[in-house]
């Protein structure tokens, strides 16, 4: 087992200090350890203020703190210019900022986006109704059931009728980390934009903007230990230059007079009223507390813990995983277990205080594609041991000799 001192890890998270909790639902949301709980509790107690209009020193050290979770998170993604870096209330927001703000303003009939059929409902939906309204074409890059993508016809999917490329990085349900930049690579050849949806990969593993390329990515702060309501919309800064504005209100014009109004710089554009300061301070003391660890090291240690799990999971008789038989996937494993709803399954699971998601991960087309109508879904972190995969197995066990 790859070494992390997890004792230390596990006594930095309050709600660990219950010995009976058993949290396998990291990638809904994860934990917060006290270094981000306190960043925000010493701002609200210790220099609250409203940021980038205060000329008193307590406005300028939360504009200070503001901005300097910004950078942290550039830096964190190897973005070259925190301008790049625009505050939203998480993944989803970002992907509903492109779609109203670029992808409304720019694609016409005869028009086509590419998605997959692996995606959250939150890189579907916004895409449908962009669609919808400027009569664009919306696409499907296949699933196999191994739960990969099947990039077969991928030269036939991307053509020069294509204009935006929007692909999920690791999937909330299978785990499969995606060959997104040969899919990038493909789509630039018809100069699509390209986003990519990274909530499940960024908290896990070394993502950079830079060597991916991409136009847009997207992340939350919840899903790596940081505060909810808060994420990122990665872009390249003449894109966002160029963009219209989402929201409009404060903090996000220039001028303002009765018959019209001009535009703050980026990201501002993008930020309308009151910033999510509390949200972005945390958000960055969460950055912090993984580069102290190492993020490298988060992933191979989440890399041993899953291959812990996949071995003593199909161990255990009637018990269907899904995916995971080929190529690279991160730490999330969804499975069934044959005879027993997952709904009771993961009720059986809380009485011996494990917590695992049970249902469709909004992830519908997935489950259409599985034939099932939910799975069980055991996700892990760097808080999370091998003897909680052992309590997990003996509980499944359990439960299966009950319905038996
Ligand atoms: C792959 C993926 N994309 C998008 C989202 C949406 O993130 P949020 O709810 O933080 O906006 C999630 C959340 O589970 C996700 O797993």
């Amino acid at each position: 087992m790859s070494k992390l001192d997890i004792n230390k890890i596990r006594s930095d998270f309050p709600i660990f200090a219950d010995k009976s909790l058993i949290y396998l639902d990291s990638a809904a949301t994860t934990h917060k350890p006290k270094q981000v709980i306190n960043a925000i509790s010493n701002f609200y107690s210790n220099y609250y203020a409203n940021v980038h209009r205060g000329i008193y020193e307590l406005g300028m050290k939360a504009t200070e703190a503001y901005q300097s979770a910004r950078q942290n998170i550039a830096n964190f993604i190897n973005a070259s210019d925190w301008r790049s870096i625009v505050f939203t209330g998480g993944t989803t927001e970002s992907i509903n900022l492109v779609a109203y703000s670029w992808a409304r303003k720019n694609l016409k009939t005869g028009d086509e986006i590419l998605i997959t059929e692996m995606e959250h409902h939150s890189n579907i939906v916004p895409w449908q109704l962009a669609a919808e309204e400027t009569g664009v074409l919306l696409k499907y890059i296949p699933i196999n059931t191994d739960g990969t993508l099947d990039l077969s016809n991928i030269d036939k999917l991307i053509t020069s009728k294509t204009k935006l490329v929007s692909i999920i990085h690791q999937s909330n349900v299978f785990g499969t980390i995606n060959p997104i930049k040969k899919i990038i690579n493909h789509a630039k050849k018809v100069n699509a934009i390209t986003f990519i949806d990274a909530a499940q990969s960024i908290p896990h593993s070394h993502v950079d903007v830079q060597d991916l390329d991409c136009d847009f990515l997207a992340f939350s702060g919840h899903k790596m230990l940081g505060p909810t309501s808060i994420g990122v919309l990665y872009g390249k800064t003449e894109l966002l230059d160029s963009m219209m504005p989402f929201m409009s209100g404060g903090d996000m014009i220039n001028s303002v007079t009765m018959t019209e109004s001009t535009w703050n710089d980026i990201p501002y554009k993008f930020e309308a009223g009151t910033p999510k300061i509390a949200q972005a301070i945390g958000f960055g003391a969460a950055i912090d507390y993984i580069n102290d660890i190492g993020i490298d090291k988060i992933h191979d240690y989440e890399q041993s813990l899953l291959k812990v799990a996949l071995e003593k999971l199909k161990s255990i008789d009637e018990l269907e995983i899904y995916g995971h038989q080929t190529g690279e996937n991160g730490a999330v494993i969804s499975f069934n277990l044959e005879g027993v709803h997952p709904h009771d399954l993961a009720q059986f699971l809380d009485q011996d205080g494990i917590a695992v998601r049970a249902g469709h991960h909004c992830a519908q087309p997935i489950m259409n594609k599985l034939e099932v109508s939910a799975t069980i879904r055991a996700s892990f972190y760097l808080y999370n041991t091998e003897e909680e995969i052992d309590k997990l197995c003996a509980s499944l066990r359990k439960t299966q000799s009950f319905f038996n």
